[in-house]
């Protein structure tokens, strides 16, 4: 095997993932097919309240990946440089769903690749998604609404059990 042939090349694919949507899953896959290895890194944030522990985050998570035989799950507390130093990783996968999302992304891509030389790949969801966040989904859940489209059917039943639908 040449020196070539053995360098894995590793991204990670941030988020809170509360809960993962098939918005998350559309740009999962993608990155799965471009590098060896996609790891899914669940932000440990005790300043924000969530719905799902992490541990269902990453239990659900590896429920819906399980497809995937390149991609593992994993959480980190801190700088997401910091998580990619430690664990080798340089490039940082992220969906970009609008242009709105555009200025807060390329601001952090650049801060990322000032601190550490880590890097980021925009990928632009597929339109299907464009709308499509965690919050509104728990907040249209909430209330009543019709979120099936927008979830694997695991996570749907999940939320709703979560919600005492
Ligand atoms: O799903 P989210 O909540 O939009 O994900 C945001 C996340 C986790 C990707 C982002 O907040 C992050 O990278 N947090 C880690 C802390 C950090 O490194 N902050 C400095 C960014 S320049």
């Amino acid at each position: 095997m040449s020196a070539e042939a053995s360098i894995v090349r590793r991204a990670v694919c941030p988020g809170s993932f509360d809960p993962v949507t098939n918005g998350h899953l559309d740009i999962i896959g993608r990155a799965a097919s471009l590098y060896d290895e996609v790891v899914v890194a669940v932000l440990i944030n005790k300043s924000k309240s969530s719905l799902f522990t992490v541990d269902e985050r990453i239990e659900m998570l590896g429920e819906v990946l399980a497809v995937y035989p390149n991609v593992r799950i994993d959480s980190f507390y801190g700088l997401l440089v910091d998580y990619c130093r430690t664990n080798d990783i340089p490039v940082i996968v992220k969906g970009l769903r609008a242009i709105s999302d555009f200025e807060y992304e390329l601001q952090m891509a650049q801060m990322n690749r000032g601190l550490a030389g880590v890097d980021t790949l925009f990928m632009p969801t597929n339109p299907e998604y464009s709308f499509l966040a965690s919050s509104l989904v728990k907040e249209i859940a909430t209330y009543g609404g019709d979120v099936s489209t927008l979830l694997p059917p695991t996570i749907l039943e999940r939320l709703h059990e979560r919600l005492g639908r």
